[in-house]
């Protein structure tokens, strides 16, 4: 088989470690797909920045919509990030150029499904985006594969790393919220705007998306979200002597009638769950199902490496051509509104 090229856009904490991965594995990765993946072409605001990595045979492209032109490159990578502007345009030229699209931008993908599931189709140009949920856990995986025979009836967890690392750290060694969320920052876990991570709407991001494959596509601004600001140490410290933890967690229920519900909020939950053994920047999925039964999965949620694995994980399926429709009925199903809960703010 001809190799599979690549060309990136986006060299931040997910595109330089993409490219690491690639070198590093090179080897491991042709016996696993039985081809040549190799990465042509970069596009990153910022040519200069030290990333500590050789870019130098790299075509360097200012403008990343260009990418979705060249007709050497398979694969497009989109790591910018944003629901819009420049990533939405080269992600939807992309596919209209038939070109497979490789993402983990989750507002992108939460807040545009139906277009761009449209475009996949019409073009045939597969979109991946294994990367946009939960970082190194193969949550779309699971919910699109794993648990695919089955009605599922329930899921959701911790689908957030920055706010579990700063609620762990808040719980076990009583640090202040700015200086975690610093830590958060320079460790790579944190969005660029970290407002994101800590007021929930990138939990709902990623819950609006499992949503969409195990249940039905719903209106992203219809989730019920209330962020992790207002918690302090002592909440933590109160919680912990009632037997309690406090976690931020998304959860989505299919009702009667193809009805979904669906949060994003703070909850007290027992000290002695295995969700409340879930900290620092990991993340947890738990499906449930009338045949599958309860399933979690674990693992980190952000962060260089893991992210970087995710990513991988769709170019190995395109490499070995088994990329899987993802969005089935996404692109016809309208998507609807969520049912309120009660007793939210
Ligand atoms: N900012 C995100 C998080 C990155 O902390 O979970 C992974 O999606």
């Amino acid at each position: 088989l001809p190799p599979l090229r690549l060309g990136i856009a986006g060299l931040g904490t997910v595109g330089t470690g993409v490219i690491r991965l690639l070198r590093t594995h090179m080897a491991l990765l042709q016996s696993r797909t039985g081809r040549q993946i190799e990465v042509i072409a970069v596009s990153a605001r910022n040519r200069t920045r030290d990333r500590g990595i050789d870019l130098s045979a790299l075509q360097w492209y200012d403008n990343p919509i260009a990418l979705a032109a060249a007709p050497d490159i398979d694969v497009v990578v989109e790591l910018m990030g944003g629901a819009d502007g420049a990533a939405r345009a080269l992600v939807e030229a992309a596919l209209k150029a038939g070109k497979a699209v490789v993402t983990a931008n989750k507002a992108l993908v939460a807040r545009h499904a139906q277009t761009l599931a449209r475009l996949s189709h019409k073009h045939d140009a597969p979109l991946l985006f294994e990367a946009a949920v939960a970082g190194g856990i193969p949550a779309i995986k699971m919910v699109r594969e794993g648990v695919a025979p089955d009605a599922l009836t329930r899921l959701g967890g911790i689908l957030n790393g920055t706010s579990n690392f700063i609620l762990t750290e808040m719980a076990e060694t009583g640090r202040a919220f700015d200086d975690v969320l610093k830590e958060a920052q320079e460790k790579g876990y944190a969005e660029a705007d970290p407002s994101a991570d800590i007021d929930g709407w990138d939990a709902a991001h990623k819950l609006s998306i499992l949503t969409a494959i195990a249940f039905r596509p719903i209106l992203f601004d219809s989730l019920a979200v209330s962020g992790m600001r207002r918690i302090t140490t002592s909440d933590i410290h109160q919680a912990r002597k009632l037997g309690y933890a406090i976690k931020m967690l998304g959860v989505a229920r299919r009702l009667a009638d193809d009805r979904v519900e669906a949060w994003v909020q703070p909850c007290l939950i027992p000290a002695q769950s295995g969700l409340a053994q879930v900290n620092g920047v990991y993340n947890a999925l738990t499906t449930e199902g009338p045949f599958s039964g309860p399933i979690t999965i674990s693992g980190q949620g952000a962060g260089e490496g893991p992210t970087a694995n995710a990513v991988m994980a769709d170019i190995i399926d395109l490499a070995r051509g088994h990329a899987l429709p993802l969005w089935g009925r996404m692109a016809e199903q309208a998507p609807i509104a969520c049912e309120p809960i009660e007793g939210l703010p």
